[in-house]
């Protein structure tokens, strides 16, 4: 199906965005799950504006083995099931995670499960792994694959954007059993991304964060990484792991060497958190149970990131997420270690508009402070 077009040249990007723009507040109407199960089907058909500008030079970065456009990512859980990351990646985002996949399909928990707050840009979700399973995205990923193999390379094209595939386990497999599913994801559907993420910070899936913890972490990661190692289609494809902003710093301590010692290449920070500021609390929605979101994730998250950059001697790739509304946030996450960023709540807020906008401000921001590219500026804030 087409979607809507205007014509080439850079009025028209904008025209196009801003039509899109002004579809957003429709959605408003519908209640948060709705909503986006609108948004993404919209999408699936191949809706939603087009890129037209090539991202800026100062954008670049080179990161996990590959060249990211731009380093400005969309986080998992808009396009779990991976039906609309082709229409994502042409709104001009630099990368798309797609996921959490459990290997079986499951419902998730049951409805309401999404609450949006706002006058506080937050969102609280308690989703719980709805997913159809890996089998269902595998089709999906594989037919994108040959479609992209059937055009062959264009040296002259804009590249297409990087593909992330994000792993969860089922409900109902045991605590001690989880690894068995992450190497599933792997071994399933891992050939499809350009990296592979292990999401053990989900506050929605009753003991996955414990995942965290010394105990399990070196055990799964190894056994996750044996796989990728051992299965000819993921050999090369580096291997992230999805943390929680709600960390002890001796937690955090035990993740930064755990993940040094198993040579994992990336941490990515953070997932939503399930504590409540007071000011979250006092909202008619700020006691729902699930994780938090958004704005109020912003300060949080990024100190995580900042303490684990410097555990981590600026060795381990960062990609910083949570709370990212503007160009600013997504610096400040760069300046304090991270190579790429994230965002979900504020897209969900502010529709396809907010994309080129965030890029604009953060050359604005490296333009201000005289750096050259996103590449100078990463772990800017340890450099004193
Ligand atoms: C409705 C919703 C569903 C999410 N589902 C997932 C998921 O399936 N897997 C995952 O790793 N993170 C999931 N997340 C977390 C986001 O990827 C991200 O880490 C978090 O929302 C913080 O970023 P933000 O403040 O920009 O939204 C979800 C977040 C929201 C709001």
């Amino acid at each position: 199906m087409a979607a809507v077009r205007f014509a080439d040249g850079d009025w028209a990007e904008d025209a196009e965005f801003a039509a899109y723009g002004a579809a957003t507040p429709a959605l408003r109407a519908l209640d948060a799950e709705t909503a986006h199960d609108v948004a993404v089907a919209a999408l699936a058909l191949g809706l939603g504006p087009r890129r037209r500008r090539r991202d800026g030079e100062a954008l670049r970065v080179e990161a996990l083995g590959t060249t990211f456009s731009n380093p400005i990512g969309l986080a998992a859980g808009f396009d779990k099931d991976a039906r609309a990351f082709e229409a994502l990646l042409r709104v001009g985002f630099g990368f798309v995670e797609i996921g959490s996949v459990t290997p079986k399909p499951q419902p998730g928990n049951p409805k309401p499960r999404a609450f949006r707050l706002r006058e506080h840009g937050a969102v609280i979700n308690r989703y719980g792994f709805n997913s159809q399973g890996h089998e269902s995205a595998r089709t999906r990923l594989a037919r994108r694959r040959d479609a992209v193999a059937a055009e062959g390379d264009d040296a002259t094209a804009e590249p297409r954007g990087v593909l992330g595939v994000n792993l969860g386990k089922n409900k109902l497999t045991p605590e001690d059993n989880a690894a068995d599913d992450y190497v599933l994801g792997v071994e399933n559907i891992g050939e499809f991304g350009d990296y592979i993420v292990v999401n053990i910070s989900s506050p929605n899936t009753p003991g996955l964060r414990n995942l965290q913890g010394r105990k399990h972490l070196s055990g799964l990661l190894r056994k996750v990484l044996d796989a990728r190692d051992k299965n000819p289609g993921t050999a090369k494809t580096p291997v992230l792991v999805k943390i929680a902003p709600d960390l002890t710093d001796a937690a955090l301590r035990d993740i930064a060497s755990v993940v040094k010692s198993e040579k994992v290449d990336g941490v990515i920070v953070s997932n939503t958190t399930i504590a409540r500021p007071d000011a979250i609390k006092a909202h008619a929605h700020g006691d729902e149970a699930g994780g938090l979101s958004g704005k109020p994730l912003m300060e949080p998250s990024t100190k995580v990131l900042h303490d684990l950059y410097k555990l981590t001697g600026g060795k381990i790739t960062l990609v910083g997420c949570g709370g990212i509304a503007s160009g600013e946030d997504a610096y400040a996450k760069i300046r304090a270690g991270a190579s790429l960023v994230q965002l979900y709540t504020a897209f969900a807020f502010e529709g396809p508009p907010l994309i080129p906008r965030i890029k604009r401000e953060l050359e604005e921001c490296l333009a201000r402070d005289g750096f050259k590219s996103v590449q100078d500026a990463i772990g800017a804030a340890h450099r004193k």
